[in-house]
């Protein structure tokens, strides 16, 4: 199968598909320097499994139904949110390929504005979180494709938190507030949102 890992960050999701399915993925990010994942797979040995390549998600070099699936971990939010990405996207996929996306969000809509414990957590990035139901009309509504999954991360809040004390421990928390912040929140609003659909 030919994979694209969207968004790869480090391209550790990459590494992942190729060693654990045997697929060959293309590891394409924005911020992340292509040269730096190169040397990052070429260290795990998957050189002739892994292509990384530098680029923005709104202008890609592939051909059209060149992919089998589509993966994006944690990233779909920097670009997805627009109402026409998702037709631009399914291009890419060959007739019933797969496109799988897991990205933070939020568990129920603020009522009224952003809730005061979540006021020091809430950036201006944060706009583009959404609840599951309003990803899954966003892609329902254009008719391009069969939605097999749209549901949020058991625990996903807790996973999270994981991820923040991991950071703390290791002194490479960007914003050190998040955690107690998290904590304090414990699910109510933030967690993770899963899309899996098959394009017609
Ligand atoms: C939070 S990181 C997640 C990285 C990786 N998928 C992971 O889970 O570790 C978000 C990634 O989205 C990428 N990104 C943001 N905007 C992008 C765009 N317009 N095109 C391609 N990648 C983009 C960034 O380069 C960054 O690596």
């Amino acid at each position: 199968m030919r994979v694209l890992d969207l968004g790869c960050g480090r391209a550790i999701s990459s590494v992942f598909l190729a060693k654990e399915f045997g697929v060959q993925v293309w590891a394409y990010d924005l911020w992340i320097n292509a040269t730096d994942n190169w040397n990052r797979i070429k260290q795990q040995g998957l050189d002739n499994k892994i292509y990384p390549i530098h680029g923005d998600a709104r202008n890609m070099p592939f051909a059209d139904g060149f992919f089998d699936a589509i993966i994006s971990v944690d990233s779909y939010i920097y670009f997805g949110t627009d109402d026409l990405y998702l037709n631009y996207l399914q291009k890419f996929l060959t007739p019933g390929g797969t496109l799988g996306i897991v990205l933070p969000g939020l568990m129920k809509d603020f009522e009224d504005g952003v809730p005061e414990h979540l006021k020091d957590f809430w950036g201006q990035d944060c706009w583009s979180w959404h609840t599951v139901d309003w990803w899954k009309k966003l892609w329902e509504r254009t008719g391009l494709v069969d939605i097999k999954v749209a549901d949020t991360m058991p625990e996903g809040c807790m996973i999270y938190i994981k991820w923040k004390e991991a950071q703390d421990k290791v002194g490479k928390n960007p914003w050190p507030q998040d955690t107690a912040i998290l904590k304090k929140d414990a699910g109510e609003y933030v967690g993770f949102i899963r899309l899996v659909a098959n394009k017609k």
